[in-house]
């Protein structure tokens, strides 16, 4: 998606996820990365979602939809709203988690997300906050606007691959830059105290686990 307004960069960190890369995404990223570069175990995410997820639930950032499909969601009652930038993310995640309620949203999550204030039981922002440009400071405005959906007492979750702060590997870290170089990541000054400093601002209860370079990261609203 191109559009009169969007920033080039925010553009770029959507745009890798066609139908044809969607195809790959799971083995890419949850086999290959996941294990070899970012070293963090797909099962401390699943098990992120499976303590986190409400009833009633926004993923922002959707991709394939893997982990909504592989945890322990609480279906036929399970609501999700799918909230993303890119159509193809979107249509790809409803058709996956179709046995759940699903509502699809197609919005930027660096600006205010179109949905009612309140509503959510938890949001989600896995993997996405590496996609965006910016500082983690101004990357940060994800979480204000995934907060402003969910009731207080809440739950928001997700994780994020850092470049600073955290034990990157020689693999990753020439991986890392080449998706820094093509725009597909935007993380190269993402550091771990500047996360902390951003959840702590909002969140006074929250909490932080490293894996590899990998945060994971989840946080009760207030
Ligand atoms: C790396 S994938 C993460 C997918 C999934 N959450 C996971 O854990 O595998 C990033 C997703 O965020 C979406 N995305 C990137 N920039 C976005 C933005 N500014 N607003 C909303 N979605 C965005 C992409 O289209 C893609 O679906």
């Amino acid at each position: 998606m191109t559009g009169p307004g969007m920033p080039v960069d925010v553009h770029e960190g959507q745009a890798a996820y066609t139908p044809w890369t969607l195809r790959f995404y799971d083995l890419a990223i949850f086999q290959v990365n996941c294990r070899f570069f970012w070293r963090v175990p797909v099962r401390e995410l699943l098990a992120l979602f499976d303590r986190n997820l409400a009833d009633v639930h926004l993923d922002i950032g959707v991709g394939t939809g893997y982990l909504l499909d592989r945890c322990r969601a609480h279906a036929p009652r399970q609501a999700v709203t799918l909230a993303d930038l890119n159509e193809h993310s979107l249509r790809h995640a409803a058709r996956r988690l179709a046995r759940y309620h699903i509502t699809t949203v197609r919005a930027d999550a660096l600006r205010a997300l179109p949905l009612p204030p309140g509503c959510f039981g938890s949001a989600s922002v896995n993997f996405l906050l590496h996609c965006l440009p910016g500082t983690i400071r101004s990357k940060a405005a994800v979480l204000d606007h995934a907060a402003a959906c969910v009731r207080p007492g809440g739950r928001l979750f997700g994780a994020t691959v850092l470049a600073r702060g955290v034990r990157v590997t020689a693999g990753a870290r020439a991986q890392l830059a080449l998706l820094n170089r093509r725009g597909v990541f935007h993380n190269a000054h993402d550091s771990l105290a500047d996360l902390r400093t951003e959840l702590a601002a909002r969140f006074p209860s929250h909490r932080i686990a490293v894996f590899g370079c990998t945060a994971v990261f989840e946080a009760e609203v207030p």
